[in-house]
């Protein structure tokens, strides 16, 4: 399906031109491999008020798909993401993040201090990834795939539930 997709990179050093927004990059990529449309890509610092209000428009206004953000998942007194998402999300789909962790663990016991979260607003899933653009790529191919069947599902453009691969073969 040709789903709208918006990225938001959480980061005080992106925000002021100061680091390249990689993450963001690989992202796009990824998403465009699969026919999804890139609609818009913003960069912000991590601020819960102005994460949320991105959220909000992207998914009341823009009425996107998906929304993935990346960064501010981990420990750091500045690091708010998980925060933001929770406080606009109506739902949580608690499966997605799980996946990236237990397959991100297979990689990096590290991959335990990301606090990334998942959830739906309306008909547009957001979804946390962690900051650097090698965790966002392990991250990602671990759920894209069942990300298109759930959307499927949440947009009623079909779903049929038969079982493709195992969770470690990418599905
Ligand atoms: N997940 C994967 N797949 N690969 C990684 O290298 N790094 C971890 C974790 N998740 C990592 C990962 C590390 S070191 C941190 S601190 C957290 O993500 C949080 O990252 P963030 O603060 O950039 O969001």
């Amino acid at each position: 399906m040709n789903y709208t997709v918006g990225i938001l990179t959480a980061s005080d050093k992106g925000s002021r031109g100061e680091r390249e927004d990689r993450s963001g990059q690989v992202i796009k990529e990824m998403v465009e491999q699969l026919g999804w449309q890139v609609k818009v890509a913003e960069i912000v610092p991590d601020e819960q008020s102005i994460i949320e209000e991105k959220l909000t428009s992207y998914a009341d206004d823009l009425k996107l798909n998906i929304v993935f953000t990346t960064g501010g998942t981990g420990f750091s007194p500045r690091d708010v993401t998980p925060e933001a998402t929770l406080a606009v999300v109506e739902k949580l789909t608690p499966g997605i993040p799980e996946a990236m962790r237990w397959a991100s663990l297979q990689i990096t016991p590290r991959a335990m201090l990301s606090r990334a979260c998942a959830g739906i607003r309306g008909q547009t899933v957001i979804i946390n990834l962690p900051g650097s653009p090698k965790s966002v790529q392990e991250c990602l191919q671990v759920i894209l795939s069942s990300l298109e069947h759930g959307l499927d599902i949440l947009t009623g453009k079909g779903g049929e539930c038969a079982r493709p691969l195992s969770p470690g073969q990418g599905s």
